[in-house]
C-alpha cells in the first residue's frame, strides 16, 4: 500500500525534547466501524490502514522506538470470528507493508508469545524480523499476542532457571530479560479510543513513562494527533521522584 496523502503534508513543529520511545494502545478501532454501521473487522481494516501513516510521522520527528500495541494476550477472549479475523490481518498487513517499511530503514522486532500464534502468522513475523534485523533506522516494535505481567513473569523464570539467587534478581537484572531488553523505556505512552488505563501493556517499563489520553479513535489518529501528542510531551516537566533544582543525596 502507498499512502497518498489527500494534502501535502504538514511541517513537522520544532520540539525542544522528543521521547526516545513512544509506545501506543491503539484503542477505538471497534467504536469507529460500529459509529459507521460497519462491521469490527472494517474497523481493524481502518487501524491497520493507520499504521503506515502513524511510523512515518514519528519517523519525521526522529523517534527512534516505536511500541504499538496490536493484540493482547488477553484479546483471545474475543469472538472468535473477530480473533481469526485480526490473525488474517496481521499476515496480510505483514506482507503489504513490509516492503515499504524496510526500504525506509525500519527495524521490526515483535514483542510478545510469538509461540502461541498460529503457525503461518509466525513465520510471516519471524521473516519480517530477521529482513529488516540489519536496519539502522527507527526499531518498530509489534506487540502482538503480549502481556505485561507474563513478559515480567518470563523474565524472572529465565533468571532463576538459569540459578539466580534472590540477590541476583535486581531491577536491571529483570528489565535485561524483559522483551524490551536493550531498548530504552518508553517516555511517552499514548492511548487512543477515550479510556484511562494501560491494559497489561508494558507495565514494568512504564513505570516512569508520561501518558496521553486522547477520545480520538485509532483510525482517526493521523500525524496532526501525534505532533499534538509529541508537543504536549515536549512541555511535561519529568521529576522521576526528585525534587527539581535541588541536590540528591548522591551529590
Ligand atoms: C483495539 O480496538 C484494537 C485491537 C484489539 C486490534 C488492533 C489491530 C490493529 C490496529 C490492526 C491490525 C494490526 C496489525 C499489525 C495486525 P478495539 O477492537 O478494542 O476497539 P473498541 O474498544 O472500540 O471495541
Amino acid at each position: 500500500m502507498v499512502v497518498q496523502p489527500a494534502v501535502a503534508a504538514a511541517p513537522v513543529p520544532h520540539l525542544d525534547s522528543r521521547p526516545q520511545h513512544v509506545a501506543i494502545i491503539m484503542d477505538g478501532n471497534g467504536r469507529w466501524a460500529e459509529g459507521r454501521g460497519l462491521s469490527r473487522q472494517e474497523g481493524h481494516r481502518a487501524g491497520a490502514e493507520n499504521l503506515r501513516v502513524v511510523i512515518e510521522r514519528f519517523g519525521q520527528h526522529q523517534v527512534p522506538v516505536l511500541t504499538l500495541f496490536a493484540f493482547s494476550t488477553e484479546n483471545w477472549g474475543r469472538p472468535r470470528a473477530e480473533v481469526d479475523g485480526i490473525m488474517r490481518l496481521a499476515g496480510r498487513v505483514i506482507d503489504r507493508e513490509m516492503t515499504a517499511l524496510h526500504e525506509t530503514g525500519v527495524r521490526l522486532c515483535h514483542i510478545g508469545d510469538l509461540e502461541g500464534l498460529p503457525k503461518g502468522l509466525q513465520k510471516r513475523v519471524k521473516a519480517a524480523v530477521e529482513r529488516t534485523a540489519g536496519n539502522t533506522g527507527m526499531t518498530v516494535n509489534l506487540a502482538f499476542n503480549y502481556g505485561g505481567r507474563a513478559d515480567i513473569v518470563a523474565a524472572v523464570r529465565t533468571l532463576v532457571a538459569a540459578g539466580a539467587t534472590a540477590e541476583q534478581i535486581t531491577e536491571e537484572a529483570i528489565a535485561a530479560h524483559l522483551t524490551t531488553a536493550g531498548q530504552p523505556d518508553p517516555d511517552l505512552l499514548i492511548r487512543t479510543g477515550g479510556e484511562h488505563r494501560i491494559s497489561n501493556f508494558l507495565v514494568w517499563q512504564a513505570a516512569y513513562c508520561e501518558y496521553h489520553f486522547t477520545t480520538t479513535q485509532w483510525p482517526d489518529f493521523g500525524p496532526a494527533e501525534v505532533d499534538a501528542a509529541l508537543v504536549e510531551f515536549s512541555r511535561r516537566r519529568r521529576r522521576f521522584g526528585l525534587v527539581p533544582g535541588e541536590p540528591g543525596r548522591g551529590g
